[in-house]
């Protein structure tokens, strides 16, 4: 199955669903942006909008995209802000956004179903103004080695969506190829996580 026929699927319950990740990811955000208020926010793949509504409270205005119509669906219902924009794009192709218009840029549990990492962090760089931050989560590459990916249940089925591994190094070297500069990288666990390997890495980038 293709990751946006996927997601089209798991829009139906992808904020139920048990996902330790997704509550991590939410929570991490939180405690990592409070203090970044910010002209201008683009969301990269907003899903279902979990972050959505709570980015949209610390921007004055926030461009929120996703390729899969039925997350993006979600995220308006959630997110019915005159402040925020939603766009179908796929983050693969040149991004619908204007060159140096964005002070930051968050990008939460997509980037592991993108082959090209480079590509993404060269848009990141394009969009972003001369001292502008870029936000990633992810999951940790060392849940990614012991074959870990998102997936979710239907039915008796367990659908794992495509996922590509990234090695810490590429995420760091896709960074440094747009001239984004690393200001944090950090491990995150999820309460439940005692003596597993990380669940979640991020990073903090200035352009
Ligand atoms: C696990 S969800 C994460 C959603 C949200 N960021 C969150 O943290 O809950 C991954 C999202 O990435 C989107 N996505 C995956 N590949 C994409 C692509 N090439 N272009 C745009 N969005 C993409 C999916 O449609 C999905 O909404």
């Amino acid at each position: 199955m293709k990751v946006d026929e996927a997601y089209e699927i798991w829009s139906r319950t992808y904020d139920e669903d048990r996902n330790l990740t997704r509550d991590l990811d939410e929570q991490i955000t939180r405690t990592t942006l409070k203090d970044c208020h910010s002209k201008s926010i683009l969301e990269v793949g907003c899903g279902t909008g979990k972050n959505t509504r709570w980015l949209s409270e610390v921007a004055e205005q926030l461009h929120a995209i996703d390729f899969s119509a039925a997350m993006i669906e979600q995220a308006q219902q959630k997110c019915p802000c005159e402040n925020v924009t939603f766009t179908l794009a796929d983050i693969t192709k040149r991004w619908p956004v204007a060159d140096a218009s964005v002070d930051l840029v968050t990008c939460n549990l997509v980037l592991e179903h993108i082959s090209d990492l480079r590509f993404v962090f060269a848009e990141a760089a394009r969009v972003l103004v001369d001292g502008g931050r870029c936000f990633v989560s992810e999951l940790h590459p060392f849940r990614q080695y012991q074959g870990v990916q998102a997936r979710f249940e239907r039915g008796a089925e367990t659908i794992a969506i495509p996922a590509f591994v990234h090695h810490i190094s590429d995420f760091l070297e896709g960074a440094e190829r747009a001239n984004l500069s690393l200001i944090a990288m950090n491990e995150w666990w999820h309460a439940e996580d005692e003596n597993k390997p990380p669940r979640l890495i991020s990073f903090r980038f200035r352009k």
